[in-house]
């Protein structure tokens, strides 16, 4: 029982850390569209660079929202402290996160341009392996944008091994289940 709530409240942790990388993700799925980052460039292979889904406004828009998400974080943590604190079994990993508004802020730049930098990553490789946009990449599609917030706020935060590993795993779970719903919503013409 105490294990129990000893992981969630670990799993709770994670993803409220996370919460930033996640909003810039859906951000820039709802608000994106336009004027593509590689501006329609091909690669010496002769495939797009990028290709289409990844645009200007969704990266900026991304930016912006998971940057807010963290400073409203960061208010929180100036008016209550780490809320976190108040399940026991959390204070062994209690202090990864910011102690000051500017640190939240800085870090939440990181999780959000870290996400649509790794989103970026994960299209580049689709595109060099031949894969067209919105192809489905089993695990790439699912960590890619993860991996790349977790490298950025690394180098802001130190994040305990046990807090990446659980964001990992419950990430790609949580994707395949919006995919899913999106698909039998018919939002999706490919379920992954
Ligand atoms: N999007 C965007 N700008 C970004 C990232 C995402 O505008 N920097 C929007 C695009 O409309 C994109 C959608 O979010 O189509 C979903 O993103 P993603 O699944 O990463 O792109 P795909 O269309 O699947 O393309 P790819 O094959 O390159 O992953
Ligand atoms: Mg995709």
């Amino acid at each position: 029982m105490d294990s129990t709530i000893g992981f969630l409240s670990l799993l709770a942790y994670a993803l409220y850390f996370m919460l930033p990388a996640y909003m810039a993700n859906v951000s820039a799925l709802a608000f994106g569209g336009g004027v593509p980052v590689d501006f329609g460039k091909n690669y010496r292979d002769g495939r797009r660079l990028l290709g289409d889904g990844v645009t200007w406004r969704g990266t900026i828009i991304g930016i912006i929202m998971g940057t807010i998400v963290a400073a409203l974080q960061g208010l929180v943590f100036m008016y209550y402290g780490d809320i976190f604190t108040l399940i026991p079994e959390w204070t062994t990993i209690a202090g990864i996160i910011p102690t000051t508004w500017g640190e939240w802020i800085v870090l939440g730049l990181a999780l959000s341009g870290g996400a649509l930098a790794g989103d970026a990553v994960g299209s580049f490789i689709k595109r060099r392996i031949k894969l067209e946009r919105g192809r489905p990449a089993p695990f790439l599609d699912q960590l890619d944008f993860v991996v790349g917030a977790l490298v950025l706020a690394s180098l802001v935060v130190t994040i305990p091994l046990s807090i990446v590993l659980l964001i990992l795993i419950f990430t790609a779970i949580l994707h395949l289940a919006a995919n899913t719903i999106a698909y039998f919503l018919g939002l999706k013409n490919v379920w992954y």
